[in-house]
This record gives structure tokens, C-alpha cells and sequence, in this order.
């Protein structure tokens, strides 16, 4: 009897009710991969979006009518269960966690992966679920800070979303970096946020960020809830403005700060960067989490069967930190 995987499906973009549950046969290594068990996978909102095709642009990549691989998931942690020809890197049994990215499958029990894709050793002071979503909200949030803000010990950063996936990691980060932080959530999620390492939490319901006083290098806007035009006000002459979530907006304010003004807005698609340069980030992430300076937070734990549960609690826009299935 043939060996075989549970994976998850979706053949045409919509809601959670369109994942269905696909039992296929384990794949043999190829030269040069690796197949993993994996014990954890993450469902993120970046994962939503490409189950939804929103926005549609991405469907440029995802693909245009329906999704091009129809498999789902792409945050995962897990064990070498077999290895192909010409292996270097890995031996059977390591413990490992990476990106699947637009090869997708991480939402399964097995998958088979190049062992010069996204995939690093698990450190032991990560269980399966933290590393898990280690690509996911930890490594964007140290490209956004350090690449593209080029946060410096001392500054005072400002996160938009502080108690999500990416704002809980960017806390962390930018503590661990030596900067002032302030986080904007809600009053349930203040003593987490300052847990975190926070010297300020602004409640996002009572206070407005843009009529207040202060003034900050950088304004990490995880959510995209504000904008470089309400935000201006807030940073200092050569402050800036650097948010995951592409809009028009925010595609005009790069074009117009990138000829003219001191204040700057930026973008970038942290999984669509080369692995050679995502790698160190994953290692100066694993410095800081055995410095004991970076603990990714977990909201809730599902089973593998029940990843449409997890997608709608994740889809709810009010997780804390990360979503993980096992
Ligand atoms: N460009 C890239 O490289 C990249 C990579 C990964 C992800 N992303 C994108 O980044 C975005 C953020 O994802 P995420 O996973 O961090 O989000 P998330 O975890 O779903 O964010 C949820 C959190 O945001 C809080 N929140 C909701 N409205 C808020 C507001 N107005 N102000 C402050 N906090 C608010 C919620 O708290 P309450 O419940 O208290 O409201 C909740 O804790 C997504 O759009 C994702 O697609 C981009």
C-alpha cells in the first residue's frame, strides 16, 4: 500500500469553506531535496489573502483565474524523514523550519522541499508551533525594521498593530535593536504588549497617535491602518514610514517621497526575496531567540483538521501574535 500525505486544497479562490482536505501519495525526495514531517505549519493573514486572491494583483503571481498550486500553507516546522541524492545540509531526523513560499503545502503532514530553499535548523529553545510561524511575523518584521526602515538603537519607533503577528515580533525586535518602542493595540492587549518588551502603549481606541506631541524615526505601520499622509506629522525630519500591506496609496507616497521630501514611505515583500538574503535574517533571529530576546507569542493551537476553524479565527483581524495548526 502506497504511503500517503493529508494536505489541504483550495481550487478556486473564496472563503474558509473552500479549503477541502486531500490525501495524496507521499512524495520521494528528488536530488538535492529533503521530504519533511512536519509537526507545525502557521496560518497567516498572508495566507488568507492568497486563499481569498485579494488583493487581486497578486493573482498576477497566485494566478489569475484560479490558484496555480492548489495546495495551502506556507510558514512550517518539522523533521527530515528522508533525504534524496546529493543531500549536504540535512540528515534524516534534523529539525528544521522554513518557507515553503509560493511552492505552498505547509498546511500538511508531509512535504518535499530543496534543501537550498528557506530551511534552517530548529533551535532547541523553539517548540514546533513558535518555529513554525518564525517566517511569518519574526522575519518580516526584521526586514521592515532593519532593512527597509534602517531602525538604530535609540530611536524611538512607533508599531501600528503591536498585538498581531508581525507588530508582537516587531516589539521584540526592536527592543532587542535598542530602540524606544511604543505599540498601539487595544486595552485587552496592553499587559502583552508591554510584556513585550513596549515602554508605551498607546489604546488605539481612545487615543489618536497623529494628535499627540511625539514625534518618532520610524512608524511601522503591521497593519496598514494609517497612512504616510496621517502619519507625516508624526516623524521627525528624516522619519519613516514602512508598512507590510500595499495599496495605491501607499505605492503613490513611495513614488513621491523617493524624488522629493526628507520623510520617506516604503514597502517590501519579504517572501519574494532570494533566499541567500533571507537566511541571515533567520540567523540573526535565532541569535536573538537563544539570547532569550525573542519568544514568538501564540494565540491558538488547531489540529491539522480543523485548519477552516483556524482560518476564521485568523480572519477575524483580532488574533494575538500567531495561528498555528499541528
Ligand atoms: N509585505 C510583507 O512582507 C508581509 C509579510 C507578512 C504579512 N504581511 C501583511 O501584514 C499584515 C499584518 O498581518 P498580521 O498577521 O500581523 O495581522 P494580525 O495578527 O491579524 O493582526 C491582528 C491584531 O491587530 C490588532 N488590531 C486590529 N485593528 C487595530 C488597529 N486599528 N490598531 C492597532 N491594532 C489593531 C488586533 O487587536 P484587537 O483584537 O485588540 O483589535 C489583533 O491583535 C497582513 O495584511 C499581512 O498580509 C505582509
Amino acid at each position: 500500500m502506497t504511503a500517503t500525505l493529508t494536505a489541504w486544497s483550495i481550487r478556486r479562490y473564496g472563503a474558509p469553506e473552500h479549503l477541502t482536505p486531500v490525501s495524496r501519495p507521499i512524495p520521494t525526495p528528488g536530488p538535492g531535496e529533503v521530504l519533511i514531517r512536519i509537526r507545525a505549519s502557521a496560518v497567516s493573514r498572508a495566507d488568507g489573502m492568497m486563499r481569498a486572491g485579494t488583493p487581486r494583483f497578486a493573482r498576477l503571481f497566485l494566478g489569475l483565474r484560479r490558484p496555480r498550486h492548489d495546495l495551502v500553507g506556507t510558514c512550517l516546522s518539522g523533521e527530515i524523514a528522508a533525504t534524496g541524492p546529493g543531500v549536504s545540509r540535512f540528515a534524516i531526523g534534523d529539525e528544521v523550519f522554513g518557507l515553503a513560499g509560493l511552492k505552498f503545502g505547509a498546511n500538511a503532514s508531509h512535504i518535499c522541499l530543496s534543501e537550498t530553499d528557506m530551511l534552517v535548523p530548529k533551535p532547541a529553545a523553539l517548540s514546533f508551533e513558535e518555529a513554525a510561524v518564525m517566517c511569518d511575523g519574526p522575519l518580516t518584521s526584521l526586514n521592515f525594521l532593519r532593512e527597509v526602515a534602517k531602525l538604530r538603537a535609540g530611536e524611538k519607533v512607533l508599531i501600528l498593530g503591536a498585538s498581531g503577528s508581525l507588530g508582537s515580533a516587531a516589539v521584540q525586535i526592536a527592543t532587542a535593536m535598542g530602540a524606544d518602542v511604543t505599540g498601539t493595540c487595544s486595552a485587552r492587549n496592553a499587559d502583552m504588549v508591554a510584556a513585550l518588551g513596549a515602554g508605551r502603549v498607546i489604546d488605539y481606541a481612545q487615543e489618536d497617535f497623529t494628535r499627540q506631541a511625539e514625534r518618532y524615526d520610524v512608524i511601522y505601520d503591521t497593519l496598514g491602518v494609517s497612512s504616510f499622509a496621517k502619519a507625516k506629522g508624526s516623524l521627525t525630519r528624516s522619519g519613516r514610514y514602512v508598512c507590510p500591506v500595499l495599496g495605491l496609496g501607499l505605492l503613490g507616497a513611495m513614488l513621491r517621497t523617493s524624488v522629493a521630501g526628507t520623510r520617506k514611505a516604503r514597502f517590501s515583500a519579504t517572501g519574494m526575496l532570494k533566499p541567500d538574503v533571507l537566511r541571515p535574517m533567520l540567523g540573526t533571529l535565532v541569535e536573538m531567540v537563544e539570547d532569550g530576546k525573542l519568544v514568538p507569542f501564540i494565540d491558538r493551537v488547531y489540529p491539522l483538521a480543523d485548519l477552516i476553524e483556524a482560518h476564521r479565527h485568523m480572519e477575524t483581524g483580532h488574533k494575538r501574535g500567531n495561528v498555528v495548526v499541528v
